[in-house]
Parts: C-alpha cells; sequence; structure tokens
C-alpha cells in the first residue's frame, strides 16, 4: 500500500495507472469506523484500484472547538486501509490542497442552507470545495459516500451533474452499531450513560408520524432538537445529546408522511 503526502507524488504515482484500470475514491476524515470500512468494502469490489483520502477538513468546520477535537489515529486507519487492501492513501495536509488558502470555493445555494446547512453556517461550501478537489486531484471512476451524511450526499451528486464532472458517485447504506445509532466519530465522545441514551435516537426516528411530532418525541426524550425534516424521500435529523451533535436520516415510509 502506498501513503502520498505530497501532491507531485500522488500525480506521479496517479498518472501510470492505465486508462484500461477503473480506480475507486473513498474521502474521508480518517478516524475510520465500520461505516468508512464498508465504503471501502465497495470501492474493492467495484474497482481495479482502491485508493482514500484522509484530510481532516478545516474549511467544513464552523466550531473551532469541533476541528481541535477532531480524533486523529492515523496509525491505526493505515492498518485499517491496509487490512482492507486499499491501493493507496492521498493524506495532504492543507497547504498541499489549498494553495489559495480557500480563495475559491464551490457553494451551492438551494440545499446547502437547509437542515445542516441552517446550523452549521459555510459548513457545504467546505465539502464541496475539498471533494472537487480531491475528485480533480484523484480523478477516479467512482467515489463513495455515505447514506449516513445524506444531505451532504445530494449536494455532492449535484455538484457532479452541475459541473459534468467524469465519474459515478456510490451511495452507500448507514451502518449501525447493534443498538442501530449510526455509527460516527463523534459516538466516542458520548459519556457511557449518553451513549445508552443515544440509542433512543433511531428508534424514534423510525417512529410513523409527522416530523413535527418526532421533534417533540425527542424533546420530550430529552434531547435537544436541531431539526427534523422530511428531504428527498428521507426523514433527517440533527440533534444533542450530553453536548454532542448527532445526525440521522431513514427512509420515509407511506405511515409518516403527510
Ligand atoms: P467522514 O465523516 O470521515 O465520512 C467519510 C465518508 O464515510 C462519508 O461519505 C460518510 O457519509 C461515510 N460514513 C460515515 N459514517 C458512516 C456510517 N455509519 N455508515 C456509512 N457511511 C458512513 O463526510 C466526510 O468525512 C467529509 O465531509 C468528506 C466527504 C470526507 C469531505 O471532507
Amino acid at each position: 500500500m502506498e501513503i502520498f503526502t505530497s501532491i507531485s507524488s500522488w500525480q506521479n504515482w496517479r498518472n501510470v495507472i492505465p486508462s484500461t484500470q477503473n480506480v475507486g475514491l473513498v474521502p474521508t476524515m480518517g478516524a475510520l469506523h465500520a461505516g468508512h470500512q464498508s465504503l471501502i468494502t465497495r470501492c474493492r469490489q467495484d474497482n481495479d484500484i482502491c485508493t482514500i483520502s484522509l484530510f481532516v477538513n478545516p474549511t467544513q468546520f464552523n466550531d473551532e472547538n469541533d476541528l481541535a477535537n477532531y480524533p486523529n489515529t492515523f496509525e491505526a486507519d493505515r492498518k485499517l486501509c491496509e487490512a482492507e487492501g486499499v491501493d493507496a492513501i492521498f493524506f495532504p495536509d492543507y497547504s498541499e490542497l489549498y494553495p489559495d488558502d480557500y480563495r475559491y470555493r464551490v457553494s451551492e445555494n438551494e440545499v446547502s442552507p437547509l437542515l445542516c446547512g441552517t446550523h452549521r453556517p459555510g459548513h457545504f461550501d467546505g465539502v464541496l470545495s475539498v471533494v472537487m478537489k480531491l475528485l480533480n486531484l484523484v480523478r477516479p471512476q467512482r467515489a463513495y459516500f455515505g447514506e449516513k451524511d445524506w444531505q451532504q450526499l445530494q449536494l455532492v451528486k449535484g455538484m457532479v451533474e452541475a459541473f459534468f464532472m467524469p465519474l459515478i458517485i456510490v451511495g452507500c447504506p448507514t451502518v449501525r452499531d447493534i443498538d442501530r445509532l449510526a455509527i460516527s466519530s463523534r459516538n466516542l465522545h458520548l459519556s457511557k450513560r449518553h451513549r445508552e441514551k443515544a440509542a433512543r435516537f433511531p428508534k424514534i426516528l423510525a417512529a410513523q408520524a409527522p416530523a413535527e411530532e418526532v421533534a417533540r418525541l425527542l424533546e420530550a426524550d430529552g434531547f435537544e432538537v436541531d431539526y427534523v425534516q422530511d428531504f428527498k424521500g428521507r426523514r433527517c435529523a440533527a440533534i444533542h445529546c450530553g453536548g454532542v451533535r448527532l445526525i440521522d436520516n431513514m427512509p420515509l415510509y407511506e405511515g409518516n408522511q403527510k
């Protein structure tokens, strides 16, 4: 497995891959867990070459504490990638990926301000900008994103369409813990008590009731609710549990559509 920190060494490697070989990319911010692992497995299955990027992207953090507390687990990530048969890790730093210091950015103005965008100003500009950079550098035939971040997945698909980018965006199902909580690096910040309580979040979200009623049920259970909203066939929600922000979404059933 190759590990590249500089764009020039990455490009030297990328440029000699024959055009008959398909390249897949899994963009991540590291701190890899079973959710990321499922994307890698799918990428491995679909492509001749499986690549992954590990980059904690500062431009998508609207909260400095959130960025400062983001886990750094490079050694464990490297081992997981090796075990999963990843061919190459792209692990750049900020100055490599942002030579313009974020003077240029990709901005979407219809879906980005909704849902998570309402509570995290500028977040999706940061996400789309870094994903555009990564896709341009890696030039994959396919890139893999989790349905866990439903709004992000829709926005990335929309960007690829809008800019005629020659690749397929593959959405992958949310991986959940045994108690149904969506796996996330943020779950590590939950105390034992709050981790147990967090399991109530997906259960209440699945209730066959209108979104407003689900928000009330979550509040009654002691969660601080950012939003519960129906969007593109999904019920999406963000809450705070013991100071940790958690997001989730599920397909809308006939029963819980108004
Ligand atoms: P990160 O949070 O590291 O997630 C990387 C990818 O893993 C995303 O596509 C995310 O949806 C997916 N993922 C996370 N948890 C998952 C789960 N439980 N089940 C399935 N997939 C899951 O999302 C980002 O990084 C960044 O915004 C990024 C796209 C890398 C841009 O910086």
